[in-house]
């Protein structure tokens, strides 16, 4: 079944590697009859979370700059990917920022059940994107956590102390 893939290029360098790595991932999923939609960070303002959760109430954020609408689509993809070149073994900054951003999400009914993340680093050792993928599934692991069951959804919401 074709799915809602939302492609997030976290570079913002002219010509990045990662935009690179993003376009082949976005051709393979077209190809394979997905719904793709790729979008950079370059030239968007994406200021940083202020930890106020109003998001929680309000169900988006009260900064208004680009997050917002990328928060939106990520909201409405089925397939989440990140491509982000290595920044001292971990996501670069504009990723991280926008995962806070994205923080709305956590009370809405998103749908996306699958995240990829693409990286690219200088150094072709293994272990070059270690921080990042945990970086990546400690964001999964949240919001895996709160929608197994309703149970669990309680339990999480009280359990969790930001
Ligand atoms: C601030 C900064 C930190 C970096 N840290 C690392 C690193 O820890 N390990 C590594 O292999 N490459 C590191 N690099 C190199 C980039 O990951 C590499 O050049 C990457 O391909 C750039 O991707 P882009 O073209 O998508 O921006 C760093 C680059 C910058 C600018």
């Amino acid at each position: 079944m074709a799915k809602k893939v939302l492609i997030i290029s976290t570079s913002i360098r002219p010509n990045s590697n990662s935009e690179i790595l993003a376009n082949a991932f976005a051709d393979g999923a077209r190809t394979s009859g997905n719904e793709v939609e790729l979008i950079s960070l370059k030239n968007k303002t994406i200021d940083f979370c202020k930890g106020c959760f109003a998001c929680q109430k309000l169900g988006h954020c009260v900064i208004k700059d680009d997050a917002n609408a990328i928060t939106e689509k990520m909201l409405n993809a089925d397939v989440i990917v990140w491509a982000t070149p290595i920044y001292y073994y971990e996501m670069s900054g504009q990723m991280k920022t926008m995962i806070d951003r994205a923080n709305p999400l956590f009370t809405l009914d998103y749908r996306f059940r699958d995240v990829y993340l693409l990286t690219t680093a200088a150094e072709d050792e293994a272990y070059v994107d270690e921080g990042a993928l945990k970086g990546v599934q400690g964001w999964i692991d949240c919001f895996g956590r709160l929608y197994c069951s309703e149970g669990d959804r309680g339990q999480y919401e009280t359990e969790r102390s930001f």
